[in-house]
Protein backbone atom coordinates (compact mmCIF):
# COMPACT_ATOMS: atom_id res chain seq x y z
CA UNK A 1 0.00 0.00 0.00
CA UNK A 2 1.88 3.65 -1.09
CA UNK A 3 -0.28 6.21 1.18
CA UNK A 4 -0.32 9.84 0.70
CA UNK A 5 -1.28 12.54 3.59
CA UNK A 6 -2.10 15.64 1.99
CA UNK A 7 -3.47 18.59 3.18
CA UNK A 8 -4.69 22.00 3.08
CA UNK A 9 -4.66 24.31 5.78
CA UNK A 10 -4.95 28.51 6.18
CA UNK A 11 -4.43 28.95 10.32
CA UNK A 12 -2.97 25.41 10.85
CA UNK A 13 -5.35 23.06 12.24
CA UNK A 14 -5.62 20.44 9.66
CA UNK A 15 -2.00 20.56 9.46
CA UNK A 16 -2.09 19.49 13.44
CA UNK A 17 -4.58 16.50 12.63
CA UNK A 18 -2.04 15.73 9.61
CA UNK A 19 0.91 15.81 11.13
CA UNK A 20 -0.15 13.45 13.84
CA UNK A 21 -1.75 10.81 11.48
CA UNK A 22 1.43 10.94 9.60
CA UNK A 23 3.27 10.47 13.09
CA UNK A 24 1.30 6.62 13.53
CA UNK A 25 2.13 5.76 9.77
CA UNK A 26 4.73 7.65 8.57
CA UNK A 27 6.61 4.45 7.82
CA UNK A 28 4.50 3.72 4.90
CA UNK A 29 3.54 6.93 4.28
CA UNK A 30 4.66 10.63 2.55
CA UNK A 31 2.63 13.78 3.70
CA UNK A 32 2.44 17.76 1.61
CA UNK A 33 0.32 20.06 1.91
CA UNK A 34 -1.48 21.48 -0.82
CA UNK A 35 -0.98 22.69 -3.42
CA UNK A 36 2.34 21.21 -3.85
CA UNK A 37 0.53 17.34 -3.41
CA UNK A 38 0.02 14.61 -6.36
CA UNK A 39 -1.60 12.32 -5.97
CA UNK A 40 -0.02 10.22 -8.80
CA UNK A 41 2.22 7.55 -7.21
CA UNK A 42 -0.36 6.48 -4.90
CA UNK A 43 -2.99 3.88 -4.28
CA UNK A 44 -4.68 5.51 -0.90
CA UNK A 45 -4.71 9.09 -0.65
CA UNK A 46 -5.07 10.53 3.30
CA UNK A 47 -7.08 14.30 2.59
CA UNK A 48 -7.42 16.59 5.15
CA UNK A 49 -9.12 19.83 3.95
CA UNK A 50 -10.88 22.71 6.47
CA UNK A 51 -14.51 23.87 6.14
CA UNK A 52 -14.85 26.96 4.03
CA UNK A 53 -18.72 28.43 3.67
CA UNK A 54 -20.35 24.68 4.53
CA UNK A 55 -18.00 23.44 1.67
CA UNK A 56 -14.51 22.26 1.94
CA UNK A 57 -12.27 24.75 0.45
CA UNK A 58 -11.64 25.58 -2.73
CA UNK A 59 -7.99 24.27 -2.88
CA UNK A 60 -9.13 21.20 -1.68
CA UNK A 61 -11.82 20.70 -3.90
CA UNK A 62 -9.49 20.73 -6.82
CA UNK A 63 -7.10 17.96 -5.26
CA UNK A 64 -10.21 15.76 -4.51
CA UNK A 65 -11.18 16.11 -7.98
CA UNK A 66 -7.78 13.81 -8.94
CA UNK A 67 -8.30 11.14 -7.25
CA UNK A 68 -10.04 8.88 -9.37
CA UNK A 69 -9.87 5.24 -8.56
CA UNK A 70 -8.05 5.82 -5.07
CA UNK A 71 -8.80 4.71 -2.14
CA UNK A 72 -9.66 7.94 0.50
CA UNK A 73 -9.81 8.51 3.59
CA UNK A 74 -11.17 12.05 4.42
CA UNK A 75 -10.90 14.56 7.41
CA UNK A 76 -11.47 18.48 8.16
CA UNK A 77 -11.61 20.98 10.31
CA UNK A 78 -14.18 23.50 11.48
CA UNK A 79 -15.03 25.93 13.35
CA UNK A 80 -18.90 25.56 14.01
CA UNK A 81 -21.37 22.81 16.28
CA UNK A 82 -23.26 20.37 14.97
CA UNK A 83 -26.70 22.26 14.46
CA UNK A 84 -29.11 21.07 12.37
CA UNK A 85 -27.30 18.05 11.27
CA UNK A 86 -24.46 20.54 10.25
CA UNK A 87 -22.02 17.98 9.83
CA UNK A 88 -23.69 15.70 7.33
CA UNK A 89 -24.35 18.38 5.44
CA UNK A 90 -20.45 19.14 5.26
CA UNK A 91 -19.88 15.36 4.66
CA UNK A 92 -22.42 14.27 2.35
CA UNK A 93 -20.87 18.28 -0.06
CA UNK A 94 -17.29 17.01 0.40
CA UNK A 95 -18.03 13.51 -0.91
CA UNK A 96 -19.98 15.03 -3.71
CA UNK A 97 -16.90 16.45 -5.06
CA UNK A 98 -15.20 12.52 -4.82
CA UNK A 99 -14.61 11.11 -8.87
CA UNK A 100 -17.41 8.33 -8.53
CA UNK A 101 -14.80 5.41 -8.82
CA UNK A 102 -13.05 6.08 -5.50
CA UNK A 103 -13.33 3.82 -2.41
CA UNK A 104 -13.78 5.65 0.15
CA UNK A 105 -12.28 4.12 3.90
CA UNK A 106 -13.60 6.83 5.83
CA UNK A 107 -14.75 10.46 6.85
CA UNK A 108 -14.69 12.63 10.00
CA UNK A 109 -14.76 16.12 11.45
CA UNK A 110 -12.66 17.66 14.09
CA UNK A 111 -13.87 20.56 15.73
CA UNK A 112 -11.04 23.46 15.44
CA UNK A 113 -10.69 27.03 16.46
CA UNK A 114 -11.39 29.54 13.74
CA UNK A 115 -10.33 33.08 12.63
CA UNK A 116 -14.46 33.63 12.84
CA UNK A 117 -14.44 34.00 16.14
CA UNK A 118 -13.71 37.43 16.44
CA UNK A 119 -16.74 38.35 14.22
CA UNK A 120 -19.25 36.68 15.70
CA UNK A 121 -18.42 38.41 18.90
CA UNK A 122 -18.75 41.41 17.23
CA UNK A 123 -21.88 40.40 15.48
CA UNK A 124 -22.99 38.99 19.09
CA UNK A 125 -21.97 42.51 20.94
CA UNK A 126 -24.14 44.99 18.16
CA UNK A 127 -26.91 42.66 18.68
CA UNK A 128 -27.59 40.31 21.55
CA UNK A 129 -30.96 38.79 20.62
CA UNK A 130 -30.35 37.30 17.05
CA UNK A 131 -30.47 33.74 18.77
CA UNK A 132 -28.69 32.30 15.36
CA UNK A 133 -25.76 34.48 15.98
CA UNK A 134 -26.19 33.31 19.71
CA UNK A 135 -25.62 29.87 19.04
CA UNK A 136 -23.30 30.00 16.61
CA UNK A 137 -20.92 32.20 18.80
CA UNK A 138 -21.59 29.00 21.58
CA UNK A 139 -20.03 26.54 19.05
CA UNK A 140 -17.17 28.85 18.00
CA UNK A 141 -16.13 29.96 21.63
CA UNK A 142 -16.07 26.00 22.68
CA UNK A 143 -14.30 25.06 19.98
CA UNK A 144 -11.86 27.67 20.35
CA UNK A 145 -9.19 25.47 22.33
CA UNK A 146 -9.56 22.30 19.34
CA UNK A 147 -8.33 20.71 17.74
CA UNK A 148 -6.86 19.21 21.21
CA UNK A 149 -4.68 16.09 22.21
CA UNK A 150 -8.02 14.11 22.30
CA UNK A 151 -9.13 15.02 19.26
CA UNK A 152 -5.42 13.91 17.74
CA UNK A 153 -5.72 10.94 19.45
CA UNK A 154 -9.18 9.94 18.17
CA UNK A 155 -7.89 11.00 14.61
CA UNK A 156 -4.90 8.53 14.74
CA UNK A 157 -7.23 6.05 15.67
CA UNK A 158 -9.49 6.67 12.93
CA UNK A 159 -7.16 6.67 10.05
CA UNK A 160 -5.41 3.23 11.75
CA UNK A 161 -8.33 1.72 11.35
CA UNK A 162 -10.10 3.18 8.15
CA UNK A 163 -6.76 1.58 6.73
CA UNK A 164 -7.31 -2.16 7.96
CA UNK A 165 -10.57 -2.24 6.12
C1 LIG B 1 -13.07 32.22 5.25
C2 LIG B 1 -13.47 31.19 6.27
C3 LIG B 1 -14.69 30.54 6.14
C4 LIG B 1 -15.07 29.58 7.07
N1 LIG B 1 -16.28 28.96 6.93
C5 LIG B 1 -16.66 28.04 7.83
C6 LIG B 1 -17.92 27.38 7.70
O1 LIG B 1 -18.69 27.62 6.79
N2 LIG B 1 -18.25 26.46 8.65
C7 LIG B 1 -17.43 26.15 9.68
O2 LIG B 1 -17.80 25.29 10.49
N3 LIG B 1 -16.22 26.73 9.82
C8 LIG B 1 -15.82 27.66 8.94
N4 LIG B 1 -14.59 28.26 9.06
C9 LIG B 1 -13.69 27.82 10.14
C10 LIG B 1 -12.58 26.91 9.59
O3 LIG B 1 -13.14 25.82 8.87
C11 LIG B 1 -11.73 26.33 10.75
O4 LIG B 1 -11.16 27.37 11.49
C12 LIG B 1 -10.65 25.41 10.20
O5 LIG B 1 -10.13 24.64 11.25
C13 LIG B 1 -9.51 26.15 9.53
O6 LIG B 1 -8.54 25.21 9.16
P1 LIG B 1 -6.99 25.57 9.10
O7 LIG B 1 -6.59 26.09 10.48
O8 LIG B 1 -6.31 24.30 8.75
O9 LIG B 1 -6.83 26.62 8.07
C14 LIG B 1 -14.21 29.23 8.17
C15 LIG B 1 -12.99 29.91 8.29
C16 LIG B 1 -12.61 30.85 7.35
C17 LIG B 1 -11.28 31.54 7.51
Amino acid sequence: MTILVAYSTKTGNTEKVANAIYEVIKEKATIKKLPDASCENFDTVIMGYWVDRAKANEESIAFLKTLAGKKVVLFGTLGAGDVDDYYKKVCDSVENELPSDCTLLGHQLYRASSIRLAMLRKQHAEDPNDAEVSKQLEDYEANKNRPNAQDLLHAQEFVVDALSE
